[in-house]
């Protein structure tokens, strides 16, 4: 990335951290009755890429936004943090790290785990109706982000991929259900992400689309790295198992067309995420992103 996209990129990181860090919801605590929301906060502060607050954010400068949207954009790490929470755990992966640091089962035991993860998935909307509330967006604005992330994350979108990923266990699949579940799982809150800048902003329907467009693109792309780096990539670097879907018996891109070929099909989503938004003036960041995330090495 150009550098002063990367110092764009780093500011976005940095406030969506900050707000992570400090806000009036989750907080550090020791106190036996907050340990849910002790977990919740060590789970958002392990580290992370912040991937889809940032592409919240940049979606909503490109279409003209001017405000700060940082609260908002953070909501999609609460739900997507909350699907790593439940992803982890012995029913399902069962990864024993993530984020570089032991994953949340492990630190705070199952139960709560269990419990940090549902208490994420329902605070964005908390937030989102908070901030309607007090009048920072409208309630029109506030139903549009509700809609659009319940859709997401719900039984339609990376609920039903994280079913048709377990579902896969043990089995071998086709390129077409590994598209499908890879949409699912890892495309939907991707482009939600992207959605929200553009609901935030109002910007028309062909705008929407072509958001949508890049961030399904570059959802399957993600996800296809994702599997080539659980086979080729470092723990340190990687900040989770390697070999973790070896270890569940899961056909990913990586195992059905070898490393090389999922890597090229990642690059052609890569392209076709690009082409949706390049003619849009200003979209130059969120086009190199596209292509960092395809290069990524955690
Ligand atoms: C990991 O997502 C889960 C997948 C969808 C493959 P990220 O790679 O964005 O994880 P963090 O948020 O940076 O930890
Ligand atoms: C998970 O895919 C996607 C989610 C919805 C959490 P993976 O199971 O491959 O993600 P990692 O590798 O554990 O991050
Ligand atoms: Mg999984
Ligand atoms: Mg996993
Ligand atoms: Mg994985």
């Amino acid at each position: 990335m150009k550098p002063e996209f990367q110092a764009t990129f780093q500011h976005d990181v940095e406030a969506v951290d900050q707000y992570l860090y400090s806000n009036g919801y989750i907080s550090k605590s020791d106190d036996e009755e907050q340990k849910v929301v002790d977990a919740e906060y060590y789970a958002l502060t392990a580290g992370g890429k912040r991937i889809r607050p940032v592409l919240c954010i940049e979606f909503y400068k490109l279409f003209g936004g001017k405000g700060d949207v940082t609260e908002i954009a953070s909501c999609l790490e609460l739900m997507h943090t909350f699907s790593l929470i439940h992803d982890d755990m012995p029913e399902m992966d069962n990864d024993d790290m993530r984020r570089g640091k032991p994953s949340v089962h492990c630190a705070y035991g199952v139960d709560t785990a269990l419990l940090a993860g549902d208490g994420l998935a329902i605070l964005p909307f908390e937030i989102i109706s908070d901030k309607a509330l007090s009048g920072d967006i409208s309630p029109e604005t506030a139903m549009k982000l509700i809609n659009c992330l319940s859709k997401a994350a719900g039984n339609q979108g990376m609920i039903m991929g994280q079913q048709l990923d377990l579902i896969s266990e043990g089995r071998q699949v086709d390129l077409k259900f590994l598209k499908r579940m890879s949409s699912l799982k890892t495309g939907c809150i991707l482009s939600a992400s992207a959605q929200f800048g553009a609901i935030l902003v109002g910007t028309d329907e062909e705008n929407v689309k072509k958001a949508a467009e890049y961030a399904e693109n570059i959802g399957l792309a993600f996800q296809i790295v994702d599997d080539i780096l659980d086979i080729t990539g470092s723990e340190n670097e990687f900040g989770k198992p390697i070999g973790s879907d070896e270890k569940r018996s899961k056909d990913t891109y990586a195992t059905i067309m070898g490393i090389d070929s999922a890597y090229k099909e990642a690059k052609r989503y890569t392209e076709s995420a690009v082409a949706a938004i390049s003619s849009i003036n200003g979209s130059e960041l969120l086009c190199e992103l596209a292509y960092d995330l395809l290069n990524r090495k955690h």
